[in-house]
């Protein structure tokens, strides 16, 4: 494999455990906040996101490749509001599909097909999981911090699962 891209596939790994690590801090901070199935939510996602590591993990070992189980990043999932938390997890699912993005086009570059075909799973994946952060974000703005509206979400998102 072309040394660039097993690279980024490398880092990808350790981005897609860092944003598990990121959704259970989001998931901590509404387990705080009351709101159990909101942090329901947020631990499945957690949950994905380590999928998403080992889709990669397994990938680059299936093509002999070495995998680079570097540190992940703390996580501290202060929040001030709710909107704020939602908003976090909307902002890196932006982040993510860049990155997944660049990934492609070293891919691409390099005639990697392979690759590319690995990669399609993500572009899709990351398309669901936009969609999915900018429902949550608007929901959350349109409801307010309002006890009782976000009590009647908490409880929507409950139906949902
Ligand atoms: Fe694995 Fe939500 O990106």
């Amino acid at each position: 494999m072309n040394k660039k891209v097993s690279e980024l596939l490398n880092a990808q790994v350790n981005k897609e455990f860092y944003s598990a690590y990121l959704y259970l801090g989001i998931s901590k901070f509404f387990t705080q906040q009351d709101l159990p199935v909101f942090a329901a939510w947020y631990k499945v996602q957690a949950e994905e996101e380590q999928e998403h590591a080992m889709k990669i993990y397994a990938y680059l070992l299936d093509q002999d490749e070495d995998v680079s189980l570097d540190a992940i990043a703390e996580v501290k999932a202060e929040f001030k509001t709710i909107l704020d938390a939602v908003q976090e997890a909307d902002k890196h699912e932006h982040y993510i599909t860049d990155e997944i993005v660049k990934i492609m086009d070293a891919a691409v570059a390099d005639k990697d097909y392979r690759t590319q075909l690995m990669l399609n799973w993500f572009i899709s994946e990351q398309q669901e999981e936009e969609t999915n952060s900018k429902e949550m974000v608007a929901k959350v703005k349109m409801l307010g911090n309002d006890a009782k509206n976000l009590y009647l979400l908490d409880k929507e998102l409950a139906e949902r699962k």
